[in-house]
């Protein structure tokens, strides 16, 4: 028998649930119900969909199918070469907007600089520019934050020299946050190479060095991000498999089982998966928190998750914690090993200014 221990809810800064567009991989429904099993009471929501979350109608499709979440969520707007003069618009909608500054799955990528630039310079200030932004492309990132004087979060962060540049533009005084995976924090090339298409995404995995260079400069590190990225397992065995991989049920009992090796603290860990996300993007929730199961010996395995997708890169990794029940305002969401709230359970997170 483990020990039973109850800690905040878990907010995930950084998921793609898909829909609309995408629903055979994840919907609202399914995506915010993987949320809940693992511990998670509110996800934002990124706008890579098939259309891209980059004008109004498409903001709109996608608010109706939020409609059907058992979370709390908030979504991300997709800034383009064509969209800087609705930034005003988006922003009142949106927690933030979302920059893919290098390739990755979606039809978003900006990549040239006039295009960056009216982003960086339309985009209020104070509200965070998330961006994609592999190799160099993260120093252009940090410098047009600096530049428009605008806050600058990137997403997944992967490389020792990464994490050091943004550890140098803190240090400078920079308004720089930053994310990382669980995937990065516990896989590196080597199990991409044993993994095959299953260890593929965007950022790739790294080398060993890469990964603690991740753990070693964590209190550089703001926030846990899933980067809850659903393919089916035809579409990532096929000839052309997509980047990403499923994230939200397995990520707190992988950095749980981390905190009983005594890698981090239980206390980071709650910065990292609930206080940092909570203030800086302004999402309260009272009385969400989940009980976990700490002590237990068990093993990852795909097809029990709820996420549609129903594979992971962790399977059969043992892992020290289960998530036994989540409640969300005041309400238990999750216990069972089922979801107990009805679609449209969730609800829409609001900026608290
Ligand atoms: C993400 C996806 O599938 O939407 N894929 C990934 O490899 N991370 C896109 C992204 O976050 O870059
Ligand atoms: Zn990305
Ligand atoms: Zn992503
Ligand atoms: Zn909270």
């Amino acid at each position: 028998m483990g020990k039973r221990i109850q800690l905040p809810a878990g907010i995930d800064p950084h998921v793609h649930l898909r829909d609309p567009g995408g629903t055979h991989k994840e919907t609202f429904l399914t995506g915010t119900a993987a949320a809940l099993a693992g511990g998670y009471s509110c996800v934002l929501d990124m706008p890579n969909n098939q259309p891209p979350i980059a004008d109004l109608e498409a903001l709109s499709a996608k608010e109706r199918a939020a409609a059907a979440a058992v979370c709390d969520y908030g979504f991300w707007w997709g800034g383009t070469a064509a969209n800087a003069d609705l930034a005003p618009q988006a922003a009142a909608r949106c927690v933030g907007m979302k920059v893919y500054m290098t390739h990755t799955y979606g039809p978003l990528l900006v990549d040239d600089a006039p295009a960056l630039v009216r982003l960086f310079q339309a985009w209020p200030a104070g509200r965070p520019i998330a961006v994609h932004a592999e190799g160099s492309a993260t120093l252009a990132a940090i410098l047009l934050g600096q530049l428009y004087g605008k806050w600058v979060h990137i997403c997944h962060v992967s490389e020792a020299w990464q994490i050091a540049a943004i550890r140098r533009a803190k240090e400078q005084g920079f308004r720089v946050t930053c994310e990382v995976t669980p995937h990065h924090l516990f896989l590196t090339e080597d199990d991409a190479r044993a993994l095959g298409s299953l260890g593929q995404m965007r950022p790739p995995l790294g080398t060993a060095a890469d990964r603690q260079a991740l753990w070693d400069n964590l209190d550089v590190i703001d926030v846990l991000a899933t980067d809850h990225a659903p393919h089916t397992l035809e579409e990532k065995r096929s000839a052309n498999p997509p980047p990403g991989v499923p994230g939200l049920e397995t990520a707190l009992p992988l950095m749980l089982t981390a905190v009983a090796e005594g890698r981090l603290t239980l206390e980071r860990l709650v910065a990292l998966y609930h206080d940092a996300p909570a203030r800086l993007f302004g999402i309260s929730a009272p009385d969400s928190f989940v009980v976990v199961e700490t002590g237990v010996r068990a093993a990852i395995r795909g097809d029990t998750l709820q996420t549609k997708c129903r594979w992971t890169p962790f399977e059969g990794m043992a892992v020290g914690a289960r998530v036994l029940e989540t409640w969300v305002r005041g309400t238990r969401a999750w216990g069972d090993g089922r979801i107990l709230v009805a679609p449209g359970f969730g609800q829409r997170v609001r900026r608290g200014e």
